[in-house]
C-alpha cells in the first residue's frame, strides 16, 4: 500500500519535472540563437575597440578608433553619419582585390556576374555586410549568415571607404550612434510597429517565405542595426529618413540593445523570451503535474 502510494506521486512528479526541464532547455536563448550558425557567441567588436597597432609605412594614418570614438554625437538626432579618412582608401583597395574581387569584380561593379554590384551602396552597407561576418560569403547560394567576422574594424572599415570612393556621396554612410538621450518607450512601439512582424516581439528571430528566415537581434551593434534600418540587407525592406526618423532609429537601436539584448525578467525565469507561448506552455504542464499530485493526494485519503 505505501509502495503504491509513493509511485502514485513520484510519478506525477517526475513527468513534470522532466517536461518542464524539457521546456526550460529547448527554449533558453542558446537555443533560440543556434538558428544564426554554430559560431554566434563570439563578440563582435565594437566601435570602441581598443586602438589597433599602426600599419607600418602609414604612421600617420588615423586608426580606426581615433576615428570612430565620437562620445555622443552633440546633434538632436543621435546619429551621427561619419565619412571615412582617405587615408582607409588604398589599404581598403588591397584587402578588397584579395578577399572580394574574385565575386564582386575588380572595381566592384559585380560584373563577374556571380555576385552585386557595390557601387552606389555606401560605406555603411559594406560595413554592416563585413562587420556582421556575412562577407566574403562562404556558401554562395544560401542567405548569408552572421559568422565571426573576418577582418578587424580597421580593415573593415578600410574596405568600405575604398567602395565608398567609387562613388563618393552616395549611399549610406557609416553611422555613429549615441543611445545616452534616447527615448525607450518610442523604441518599443516604433520596434512592434516596423520590425517585429519579422524578427519577433523579443527579437530572436523568425523563419519568412520562401526559405529566408530574419535573424535574431541579440548580436548586432546599435551601429549595425542603424546600417540595417538604411541599407536594407537581403529580404529586410529598406526604411529611408522619411519612413523612420533618425531619431527613431537611435530609438529603436537604443530599445534593442537595452531591453531585447538585455531583458529583465520579473518572474525570474526567461523560458528562452518566445514569449506568451513558451510561458503558457510550461505553466500547463507545471500547473497540471502538481493538480495531479494534488488529486492523487485527496484520492488516497478518502
Ligand atoms: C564567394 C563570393 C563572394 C565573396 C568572396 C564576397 N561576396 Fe559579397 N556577396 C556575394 C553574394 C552572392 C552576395 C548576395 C548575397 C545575398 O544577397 O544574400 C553578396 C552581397 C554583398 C553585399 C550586399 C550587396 C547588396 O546589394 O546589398 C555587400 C556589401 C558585399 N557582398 C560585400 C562584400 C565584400 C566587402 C567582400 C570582401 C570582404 C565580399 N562581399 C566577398 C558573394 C561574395
Ligand atoms: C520583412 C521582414 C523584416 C522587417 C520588417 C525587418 N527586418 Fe531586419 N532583417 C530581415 C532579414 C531577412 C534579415 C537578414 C538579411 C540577410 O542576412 O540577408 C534582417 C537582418 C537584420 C539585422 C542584422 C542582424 C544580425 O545580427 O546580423 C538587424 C540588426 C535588423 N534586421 C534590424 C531590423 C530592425 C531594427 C527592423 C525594424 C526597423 C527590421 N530589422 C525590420 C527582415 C526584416
Amino acid at each position: 500500500m505505501r509502495r503504491l502510494l509513493q509511485a502514485r506521486y513520484v510519478v506525477p512528479a517526475v513527468l513534470a519535472g522532466c517536461v518542464g526541464m524539457v521546456g526550460l532547455l529547448g527554449f533558453s536563448p542558446g537555443a533560440a540563437q543556434a538558428v544564426d550558425g554554430p559560431s554566434t557567441t563570439t563578440p563582435v567588436p565594437q566601435l570602441t575597440s581598443p586602438p589597433l597597432p599602426t600599419p607600418i609605412g602609414q604612421p600617420t594614418a588615423p586608426s580606426a578608433s581615433s576615428v570612430l570614438t565620437y562620445r555622443s554625437p552633440s546633434n538632436q538626432t543621435g546619429i551621427f553619419y561619419t565619412d571615412l579618412p582617405a587615408a582607409f582608401i588604398a589599404p581598403g583597395q588591397a584587402l578588397f582585390a584579395s578577399n572580394c574581387s574574385s565575386c564582386h569584380g575588380q572595381d566592384a561593379n559585380g560584373a563577374t556576374g556571380v555576385a552585386p554590384n557595390l557601387q552606389r551602396l555606401g560605406a555603411g552597407t559594406v560595413d554592416f555586410w563585413v562587420s556582421t561576418g556575412r562577407m566574403p560569403l562562404a556558401n554562395a547560394g544560401v542567405q548569408a549568415i552572421r559568422k565571426p567576422p573576418r577582418f578587424n574594424r580597421l580593415q573593415t572599415l578600410e574596405i568600405a571607404a575604398w567602395v565608398q570612393s567609387l562613388t563618393p556621396g552616395v549611399g549610406t554612410k557609416v553611422p555613429l550612434v549615441g543611445t545616452g538621450s534616447a527615448d525607450l518607450e518610442a523604441g518599443n512601439t516604433l520596434f512592434t510597429l516596423n520590425c517585429a512582424a519579422c524578427h519577433t516581439i523579443t527579437g530572436s528571430g523568425d523563419a519568412l517565405m520562401g526559405g529566408a528566415y530574419a535573424p535574431g537581434l541579440h548580436l548586432a551593434t546599435t551601429t549595425q542595426i542603424v546600417e540595417a534600418i538604411r541599407s536594407g540587407p537581403g529580404n529586410m525592406p529598406r526604411f529611408g529618413p522619411g519612413n523612420i526618423t533618425n531619431t527613431q532609429a537611435r530609438d529603436i537601436a537604443a530599445y534593442v540593445q537595452g531591453v531585447i539584448q538585455h531583458p529583465s525578467n520579473p518572474g525570474g525565469f526567461a523560458l528562452g523570451g518566445i514569449g506568451p507561448v513558451g510561458e503558457g506552455f510550461v505553466g500547463l504542464l507545471l500547473g497540471v503535474g502538481i493538480l495531479m499530485l494534488v488529486c492523487f493526494w485527496i484520492g488516497e485519503r478518502t
